[in-house]
């Protein structure tokens, strides 16, 4: 039996600590730009509770009854089925998600360091050095990425092997709260910038005209991925709840706190950027984290304090989500193959080393090394998260809607009470048909 967290806290803290990740940082702020802002929002919150939270409830229903690894749950709840293949999807491509996570883990430990030595400004009042050129030398050189990735490894490990408690639950009740306390900050400081209202008018405002259906996938597929669906991860997690927790409250509490942060990001970003006439500037991903934002700080006062306080933000979000999808593959090694908790660390972590450094190099010189048009890293990226990732929680919503064990589902969602709220009825529904055929959807739509 795998062992319990010790604590409802720890048990919030470290799902909510794989939930938030550069998912809410950098990939909602682009997401609302580019779709109208608060009508992406909205559709975007709908896309959680509609589907988001049954799905996830799918999954933590199923963890817990199983109380092993992803596969091993399958394979004690329908016994001599095939089932367990689904958890084997996860399992794989949660490592895939690993492998190239790690690398941008590595990149905000990198611009940490960097915003503490002061490096990363260097050069830049007199107009020698741009953030543009920092983040080349930053992520495409041929040895920092590299060296960072590897010390994210080594982070990763120091954690994991201090096991479910002392290590995932101990880290998550420090860092996931201290996140919060910076993003509050951040909040504050963004909204009382001169000019804050129009970047708050702008996010807020919905532009319906924006919405339609590529929109609305774009939305799911966002809500999946930053609910940390399909991925293993909490199904593994779910193992280490205790019999009393309350699956629906903890699934509403994680995915609110997972909605809160993308908003307050938002909230940030948007004023941050207007304030200094930048709204311009390119939200996407790497380039608003590295590239714009650092911009931004430049025009603050206090500079490297702005910048050292968010890279800390980014490090947490990143550290707290790596270690949740590493747990994925560490708890099958000792579970199914009988491995000590060390042995499993080391064999689930030493290939990432490999592949990790693979991904690593794919920003630079292995950056014409190309698998079907892709960098490694972009493979990785593409094949886990538009393939196997839907295709899996696809697998998940039709086991658990119509092949899991009569009531087994409902009776997890119920803690074993023999009546079924209005609120399981709801969730066994969205199970059975709306998630199935909204996540085909999904499926199709990525190959269109
Ligand atoms: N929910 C996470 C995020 O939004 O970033 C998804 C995730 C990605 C979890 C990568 C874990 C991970 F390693």
């Amino acid at each position: 039996m795998a062992t319990k967290f010790s604590s409802k806290i720890g048990l919030i803290a470290a799902t909510v600590g794989s939930a938030v990740g550069l998912g809410n940082i950098w990939r909602f702020p682009a997401e609302a730009q580019g779709n109208g802002g608060a009508a992406f929002l909205l559709v975007y919150v709908a896309c959680v509770l509609l589907l988001g939270i049954p799905v996830m409830l799918g999954e933590f229903a199923i963890g817990r009854e199983g109380g092993t690894d992803a596969i091993g749950d399958y394979k004690r709840i329908s016994p001599g089925s095939r089932w367990w293949i689904v958890g084997g999807m996860g399992i794989v491509a949660s490592y895939m998600i690993l492998c190239f996570y790690i690398v941008v883990a590595g990149w905000t430990l990198e611009y940490l360091v960097n915003s503490v030595t002061g490096d990363l400004f260097s050069g830049i009042a007199d107009g020698t050095s741009s953030f543009g050129t920092k983040m080349q030398d930053y992520v495409s050189g041929d040895t920092k990425p590299v060296l960072y990735t590897v010390l994210m490894v080594a982070v990763n490990m120091l954690v994991l092997l201090c096991g479910v408690r002392k290590g995932i639950e101990k880290i998550s009740n420090v860092l996931m709260p201290l996140l919060f306390v910076i993003l509050v900050v951040f909040c504050v400081v963004a909204l009382s910038l001169p000019g804050a209202s129009e970047g708050v008018r702008f996010f807020l405002k919905p532009d319906f005209s924006k919405i339609d259906a590529s929109v609305v996938i774009d939305a799911l597929g966002q809500a999946f991925f930053s609910l940390s669906l399909g991925m293993g991860i909490l199904i593994t997690y779910a193992a280490y709840f205790p019999r009393e927790t309350r699956l629906g409250r903890t699934a509403v509490i994680v995915s609110s706190l997972d909605m809160l942060v993308a908003v307050m990001m938002g909230l940030i970003i948007f004023p941050a950027v207007t304030s200094f006439g930048m709204e311009g500037e390119s939200l996407e991903g790497a380039t608003l984290v590295f590239v714009t934002l650092p911009e931004v700080f430049t025009r603050m006062p206090g500079t490297q304090v702005w910048s050292v306080l968010f890279f800390m933000l980014l490090l947490f979000a990143a550290l707290t989500s790596t270690i949740s999808i590493a747990e994925v593959s560490v708890r099958f090694f000792q579970d199914r193959l009988r491995m000590s908790r060390r042995n499993a660390v080391l064999t689930v972590m030493s290939p990432v080393l490999i592949f990790g450094t693979l991904s690593a190099l794919s920003a630079g010189p292995l950056s014409g090394f190309r698998i079907f048009n892709l960098t490694f890293f972009n493979l990785l990226d593409t094949v886990a998260t538009n393939i196997l990732l839907p295709l899996g929680s696809l697998a998940m919503c039709v086991y658990a809607g119509w092949f899991a064990p009569k009531g087994m589902i409902a009776d997890q969602l119920g803690n074993g009470s023999a009546t079924r709220s209005v609120a399981t009825r709801i969730v066994m529904f969205m199970l059975r048909w709306v998630a199935p055929i909204a996540i085909a959807v999904i499926l199709v739509a990525q190959f269109n």
